[in-house]
C-alpha cells in the first residue's frame, strides 16, 4: 500500500493533487504530462536531453542586464514539444549559501529572495531558457546552475557570471587591523562595496596590486597581496604572490579587508570650490551641488573605470582623504597609477578640497 502511494506520488501523470515543489505549486500544469509514449516505453530509453552552457565566463559589471545563456534538446528530435520544469539557482561558493533563483514551467516563473522581480527566462526561442538578470549586484558574480526537468530525467550545465571590478584594500578610521569578519562586511558595504572574493584579489593582484597588510576575504581566510617580495611582507625569500594566514575566527580576530566595487551608475568628480574645506563644510558643498559627497568604493571604481584622474586631494565619506591618479606624472605622487591616501586627516584643518558623487550624469 505505502508503495501503491509512493508511485503515486513520484508519476505525475498518475496523481490527481497539486504537485508541489520546491516552495511552489505548478497547478495542474504538470498533470497534463504523458509520461510514456505509445508504445508503454520509457520515453528515455534511447533518447539523450542534452544541456547547453558556454564554457567561458560571462564578464560584465553592476548595474548592467546580463543574459546567461542555456539551451536544450533532445537527441534525436521528439515529434511533439515536451513540457518542462526549469529551475536556476547560484551555486553555494565562497562561505556563501546556495540560492534559488527562479523556477519555470511554460511560461509561468517564479523568482526568490534577492532575484525576485528582477529575473525573468529569456525564451526568444524554444529551448531557449536562458535566464536574464536585470540591475546585476556586486553579489551577484558567481556559478549559476540551469536545470531542465523532464519527468524523472534531468540535465544541468553551469554559466560563470563574473563583474569587472576594482579591489582595495580599507581599514578604519581607528586604525590598522581593527576589524573582525563581520565589522569588514559592514566597513565594506559603507563604502558601496562588498568583502572580495580570493579570485577578485587574485585577479587584482596579477593587474599589480602590493599591499603589505592582511586584509579578510569572502571566505573567511586572510591574505595579501604583494608583487615585490621584501622584508616585512613575507620576506625576500617568497616568490610574488597572495600570501594567506589562512582562515581566522570570523569574531575573535581583527585584520584589515580588501573590498570589491564595481563601476558605479553616475559620476564621481572633483568639486570646484573656492576654498578648502574641513570634513563639515565638505559634505555641505556637495549636497548644494545637488550631489553627496564620495564614498571610497565610488573612487575606486571612478578611477578604474572612467579614467578619473586629478591631483587635487579631496575628502570622501568615511573621513579619508584620497586622490585618483591614471596618468602618473611628477608632483603627483608616485610612478605608479592608483589612488593615493593621506589616511585620515584631523577633521577641523582646512587643507582638502573633495570629491562628490551624483546619481545622474550631467
Ligand atoms: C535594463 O533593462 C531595463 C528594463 O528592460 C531597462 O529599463 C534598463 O535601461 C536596462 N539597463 C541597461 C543598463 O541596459
Amino acid at each position: 500500500m505505502l508503495l501503491v502511494l509512493l508511485i503515486g506520488f513520484l508519476l505525475p501523470s498518475g496523481c490527481p493533487g497539486l504537485p508541489f515543489y520546491n516552495g511552489f505549486y505548478y497547478g495542474n500544469v504538470m498533470n497534463d504530462r504523458s509520461y510514456r509514449n505509445g508504445n508503454g516505453e520509457g520515453f528515455f530509453n534511447g533518447v539523450k536531453l542534452v544541456v547547453e552552457t558556454p564554457e567561458e565566463p560571462l564578464f560584465t559589471h553592476r548595474g548592467a542586464n546580463v543574459t546567461l545563456p542555456c539551451r536544450y534538446h533532445y537527441e534525436p528530435a521528439p515529434t511533439s514539444s515536451r513540457p518542462v520544469r526549469i529551475k536556476w539557482w547560484k551555486l553555494g561558493e565562497n562561505g556563501a549559501p546556495e540560492r534559488d533563483v527562479l523556477v519555470a514551467i511554460g511560461l509561468r516563473h517564479r523568482s526568490f529572495g534577492e532575484f525576485r522581480g528582477r529575473v525573468h527566462l529569456l525564451q526568444e526561442k524554444e529551448q531557449d531558457v536562458s535566464l536574464v538578470i536585470h540591475d546585476l549586484r556586486l553579489q551577484d558574480y558567481g556559478r549559476y546552475r540551469c536545470e531542465v526537468i523532464d519527468g524523472l530525467e534531468d540535465e544541468s550545465g553551469v554559466v560563470e557570471l563574473e563583474l569587472r571590478g576594482v579591489v582595495f584594500p580599507y581599514q578604519p578610521p581607528y586604525g590598522r587591523y581593527r576589524l573582525n569578519f563581520h565589522e569588514a562586511q559592514v566597513a565594506c558595504e559603507k563604502q558601496d562595496a562588498v568583502v572580495a572574493s580570493f579570485e577578485q584579489l587574485f585577479r587584482a593582484w596579477e593587474e599589480g596590486l602590493d599591499w603589505c597588510n592582511a586584509g579578510w576575504l569572502l571566505d573567511g581566510t586572510v591574505q595579501y597581496p604583494i608583487t615585490l617580495p621584501r622584508q616585512p611582507c613575507g620576506g625576500h625569500g617568497l616568490a610574488p604572490g597572495i600570501r594567506s594566514y589562512g582562515e581566522r575566527h570570523k569574531r575573535l580576530h581583527r585584520y584589515d579587508v580588501f573590498c570589491f566595487s564595481s563601476s558605479v551608475k553616475g559620476r564621481v568628480y572633483y568639486l570646484e570650490h573656492p576654498e578648502k574645506l574641513t570634513l563639515a563644510e565638505a559634505e555641505e558643498a556637495c549636497q548644494e551641488d545637488g550631489a553627496r559627497i564620495a564614498k571610497v568604493g565610488q573612487l575606486f571604481a571612478a578611477w578604474k573605470f572612467y579614467g578619473l584622474d586629478r591631483c587635487d586631494a579631496g575628502w570622501l565619506a568615511d573621513g579619508s582623504v584620497r586622490y585618483p591618479v591614471t596618468r602618473p606624472r611628477p608632483n603627483c605622487g608616485s610612478l605608479e597609477p592608483g589612488v593615493r591616501s593621506f589616511g585620515f586627516p584631523d577633521k577641523e584643518s582646512r587643507r582638502y578640497g573633495v570629491y562628490c558623487y551624483r546619481q545622474s550624469w550631467g
